[in-house]
């Protein structure tokens, strides 16, 4: 039972290797897995529904919705509820409609929709395959992440002899179990993250903030899920949605209440990574009714708000991890490094705004790492998700 507890969901399309996916679902449900099946019109031509709804134990969706009672089948739901989506066959059209967000059917709007893992088996004739049309839509498809198991090489349905053929049941059973049970580096550890802005109310309707978006938090949030890690994201408010379910967000708008969560959930955790723009200030004063329009100066007083990294360095234990950030103008490294020792850090993510393509809302970052020992590796420009692979990395080294 390999597959206790996953979630599978379970494209058919339109091919001949569509007779496989019956064997291929007894295979996933002996091993534990809870399979729902989603199908293209012309699937259905070459399996039935009924086969297939009586091996899984769940009816078969094929359309949008239900012309019978008119109720939608959620191809947002589906997406969410999967822990991997698994397309086996697919055809060279449906890969083609994946490449190019072609959402016209409830299997490729899933996939358009899917939070988790897409993993496709492609089953076609040989010509088809070598088409240089299809190459680039697998090549397209594999860089957006996508697991692609090849097609094998033998006899064809047209009779001929070559590569298309979909791989075996057996095979991608394989992949499935490889892909829930790949060794990875942070299985067990859990981790904290605090991300985006916080934002501290004047009135009911106006508040102090800063131009965090949060992107480099929440990449660093996914690539530790990817490796495995159970995440407690505490982010401040944010238009960013999270992908994985193993991370687990709390929802905070001021920097004390980022402050009473972080404090609550550091001492259960592995690690701490803090790269939220925390405002160092709050008005002292919160006025109950909004501020009208005066003659005068309007003066608010702030008061400083505490340190979050700094009273996690505190109660920092021996056997875990605190890494945070610094965002400089001038100075940079002297200033990352009195943060490390006032923050009691292990190491500092910093990176300067003289950088071009460093900073808010950039989808690239540039970033030096410092440790507490004066160590500092420099990086490239890179992209928000490298950047977190590198910080991630060097976090699993030190762990
Ligand atoms: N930080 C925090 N709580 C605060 C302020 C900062 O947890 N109230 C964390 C940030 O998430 C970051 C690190 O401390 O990981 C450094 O943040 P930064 O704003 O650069 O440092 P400050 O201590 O606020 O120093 P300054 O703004 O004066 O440079």
């Amino acid at each position: 039972m390999r597959l206790k507890g996953k979630n599978i969901l379970l494209g058919i399309t339109g091919g001949i290797a569509a007779y496989k996916a019956a064997i291929l679902i007894r295979l996933l449900v002996k091993e534990g897995a809870e399979v729902k099946v989603v199908m293209t019109k012309l699937a259905k031509e070459f399996i039935t529904p009924l086969t297939l709804a009586t091996l899984s134990k769940n009816p078969i969706l094929v359309d949008f919705f239900d012309p019978e009672n008119g109720q939608w089948n959620s191809h947002v739901d589906l997406g969410t509820w999967a822990d991997l989506y698994l397309i086996a066959p697919t055809t060279a059209n449906t890969m083609g409609k994946m490449a190019n967000a072609i959402a016209d059917n409830l299997l490729v709007t899933s996939y358009l929709s899917a939070k988790c893992q897409v993993m496709l088996a492609p089953a076609m004739d040989l010509d088809m395959f070598q088409h240089p049309a299809n190459l680039k839509n697998i090549e397209t498809l594999k860089s957006y992440g996508n697991i692609v198991i090849e097609p094998e090489s033998g006899e064809l349905a047209s009779g001929l002899e070559g590569k298309g053929r979909m791989a075996e049941p057996e095979t991608i059973l394989s992949n499935v179990v490889e892909f829930f049970t790949q060794k990875k580096n942070l299985n067990s550890k859990k981790i904290l993250i605090t991300a985006g802005p916080t934002f501290e109310p004047i009135d009911p309707v106006r508040f102090i903030g800063n131009y965090s978006t949060g992107k480099m938090g929440y990449a660093i949030a996914e690539e530790l899920a990817n490796q495995g890690a159970q995440v407690i994201l505490v982010s401040g408010p944010t238009n960013l949605d999270i992908k994985s379910p193993q991370i687990k967000r709390i929802n905070v708008h001021t920097a004390q209440e980022m402050y009473e969560t972080s404090i609550s959930k550091f001492p259960d955790c592995d690690a701490a990574i803090m790269t939220a723009a925390v405002a160092d200030f709050s008005p002292k004063v919160r006025f109950e009714e909004k501020v009208k329009r005066g003659k005068d100066d309007l003066q608010i007083k702030l008061k400083p708000n505490r340190d979050i990294a700094a009273e996690l360095g505190k109660i920092k234990k021996e056997n875990q991890l605190l890494v945070g950030f610094a965002l400089e103008t001038n100075n940079e490294t002297e200033n990352a490094k009195k943060k490390i020792n006032t923050k009691n850090l292990d190491f500092i993510v910093l990176n300067s705004l003289n950088d071009k393509g460093a900073g808010f809302g950039c989808d690239t970052n540039k970033i030096s790492i410092i440790d507490n020992g004066s160590n500092k590796i420099d990086f490239e420009l890179k992209s928000k998700h490298e950047v977190a692979v590198d910080i991630v990395d060097e976090l699993i080294k030190r762990l």
